[in-house]
């Protein structure tokens, strides 16, 4: 049989935003909402697409989820205008409305996720969520207020939607896209730096995620203010602070980096003290939720006792099946959703701060100044000032990256630092002179030292470095040549003379201890598949106690002189294999109490983390090229 191929099917939603490219966002939202309202627009490629509705959607019908892409288009990201996609919108609100409802004496939270999500009538259940006060004090195109608009509708209830948005193109949209579903709605542009918010019972929000830099100083010192977090902390996190002491109960999008960072602490303080999280589930398979910051979806309830574990789902969210959902309700897992194991220290083990002192590397606030590269015959080029003269004494090697590190003591350095003695001799107080010139001295940095050239006064060399920034490779350098390292390293010192360096070094590059720093390192930006390791991050780290250590001291020593100068790559499956590795991933996991099995499994999840982060920023630089 032939015939013609069947047409490619219209992506209308595309199409329109075509037919509107020309015109301004408020104007383009207007002939939008004219259309979707069933009116003829006057344009003739949007006047000829059909106009459905966002409760049955198809990719062939217009409905109110042109308005949000409108605002995504018109927005750019900027101010964190980052979007829900629809179907973790749905589950996010499935969440928060099911534990609502029980709240408000419905059916159990996971039957009515279950309900919910099955999207019939359900009477019980409709009569707990009527007229249910639902916020989302930065509503961007309305995502989450439509999909609980939606989810509600679908068991008979009726919610009284409240959303705001500083970015008035945003709250627009999500204004006409809620009457558009015939939602009982309450919709303006507001700051949420500014409170007070509306009264709500339920929050749902995905908070805009803009690292505390790039937030304006009166923006930030707002959120310091509104929030009481430090002006260290990204705009989420004060977001998200004001968002759990508004409502007794919020489903929101976490970014993940705020369990680990240091600014963020004293949320997670407050939110375990008020109550605890009933749901915290992430996804490790790339979906259409490709932020460019991990992220978990979280359900938190004031006065719930402790925390529900972690849980991973191995399908990208939008595939999990509303019973996959609905168990999370009752602290369950499956076979493919996986509750964390508890993080508890293995048996035997201390933590690494205890042994010695994490501290960040050096910050020298203008590289192009400090940072020299030798010349010969005592010059040096500064990327900032060029050829300099210097005295021996007014420079120290530098090891810059772990790329110069090539094994865990063999390094190729081609840098050295400026670090003159105070007193600073003629050449030092020439370069000195130069940078003052070229306005060095007044980088926010540099200005905070006295004097402003003088870098960590006080302190020695590091005897062991560990990266800040981690990727395939990642292993602590044994420093016996006392290089001075840059920030891209952690400088640690042993609290006890009796902890020899190399050891310290040989225990950090072991796997079960590399695994709990993985853990809790941040992937930054997606797209590049390094993460971040934060000190108390590296401090929280296992360690075996100082009588396992000597016990086992010549074992490690012959495990050293395997390891020390054999050059490690990014292969981390060739990296694994090596039988000293392996040797000392057994050693490391029985001084640390660990049996084999847990080493063994130690080894296949940090094999599988580092693939997963590989194939995550491998996915974000695709959809970013397309
Ligand atoms: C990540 S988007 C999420 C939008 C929507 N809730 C969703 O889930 O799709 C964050 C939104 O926060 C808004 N926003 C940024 N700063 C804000 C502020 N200070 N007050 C209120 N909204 C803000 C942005 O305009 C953006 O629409």
């Amino acid at each position: 049989m032939s015939g013609r191929p069947s047409p490619a099917p219209v992506d209308a939603r595309a199409a329109a935003l075509e037919a509107l490219a020309s015109r301004a966002p408020t104007e383009q939202l207007a002939i939008a909402a004219r259309r979707l309202g069933g009116t003829r627009a006057g344009i003739a490629a949007l006047d000829a697409l059909a106009v459905g509705s966002e409760r049955t959607p198809a990719a062939e019908r217009l409905d109110g989820t042109l308005l949000e892409a409108i605002c995504a288009r018109a927005l750019h990201g900027a101010g964190g205008a980052v979007f829900t996609p629809a179907p973790e919108a749905r589950l996010l609100a499935a969440l928060g409305l099911a534990c609502a409802a029980a709240r408000r004496g419905g059916p159990a939270a996971s039957g009515a996720a279950a309900l919910l999500l099955a999207g019939r009538p359900a009477p019980a259940l409709a009569v707990a969520l009527d007229g249910l006060r639902v916020l989302d004090p930065c509503c961007g195109g309305g995502a989450l207020l439509a999909a609980a608009e939606g989810l509600a509708r679908g068991v008979g209830a009726t919610l009284a939607l409240i959303g705001r948005d500083v970015a008035p193109l945003c709250a627009e949209a999500t204004a006409l896209r809620l009457k558009l579903l015939g939602a009982r709605a309450d919709v303006a542009r507001a700051d949420a730096l500014s409170p007070p918010w509306p009264a709500a019972e339920l929050l749902l929000a995905n908070p805009p995620f803009l690292r505390h830099e790039r937030v304006p100083a009166p923006a930030k010192a707002r959120a310091a203010r509104a929030s009481g977090l430090s002006r260290q902390a990204d705009l989420s996190a004060h977001v998200l602070a004001l968002a759990l002491r508004h409502a007794d109960l919020a489903a929101v999008v976490w970014p993940r980096a705020l369990d680990t960072a240091r600014s963020a602490e004293p949320l997670l303080a407050e939110a375990r003290t008020r109550g605890g999280f009933r749901v915290r589930l992430r996804s490790r398979a790339a979906g259409s939720f490709t932020a460019s910051v991990d992220t978990r979806l979280v359900v938190w309830a004031a006065g719930s006792p402790g925390d529900a574990p972690d849980a991973e789902a191995e399908v990208p969210l939008a595939a999990l099946e509303p019973a996959e959902a609905a168990a999370l309700l009752d602290g369950a897992g499956g076979p493919r959703v996986r509750l964390a194991r508890g993080s508890a220290a293995p048996r035997g083990a201390v933590t690494l701060g205890e042994v010695c002192e994490v501290r960040f590397g050096t910050k020298t606030g203008c590289n192009a100044f400090f940072h020299l590269v030798p010349e010969g015959a005592g010059r040096y080029r500064s990327a900032l000032c060029g050829t300099v003269r210097l005295a021996d004494d007014d420079v120290v090697p530098l090891l810059a990256s772990l790329r110069e590190a090539r094994a865990p003591a063999l390094a190729t350095t081609s840098r050295v630092l400026f670090r003159p003695r105070l007193e600073g001799s003629a050449s030092a107080r020439r370069h000195v002179a130069q940078g003052e010139a070229a306005g060095v001295h007044l980088r926010p940095t540099c200005a905070g030292r006295s004097p402003w050239w003088r870098l960590v006064p006080g302190r020695g060399v590091a005897p062991v470095l560990y990266p800040a920034k981690i990727g395939a490779r990642a292993f602590a350098f044994h420093n016996a040549g006392g290089l001075w390292e840059d920030k891209k390293w952690h400088a640690l010192f042993p609290r006890d003379p009796a902890l020899e360096p190399w050891a310290l070094a040989l225990l950090l590059s072991s796997t079960p201890v590399r695994l709990a720093v993985e853990e809790g390192a941040r992937q930054l930006t997606g797209a590049q598949a390094i993460a971040d390791v934060d000190c108390r991050v590296l401090a929280a780290a296992p360690f075996p106690a100082a009588p396992a250590m000597a016990a086992a001291r010549e074992d490690l020593a012959a495990l050293w002189a395997a390891l020390r100068s054999d050059p490690v790559s990014t292969d981390l499956g060739a990296m694994l294999a090596r039988p000293a590795q392996r040797e000392l991933d057994r050693l490391a996991g029985a001084l640390l109490g660990l049996g084999r099995a847990d080493v063994d499994a130690a080894r296949a999840a940090l094999a599988e983390r580092v693939r997963d982060r590989l194939a995550h920023a491998a996915a974000i630089r695709k959809a970013a090229a397309t």
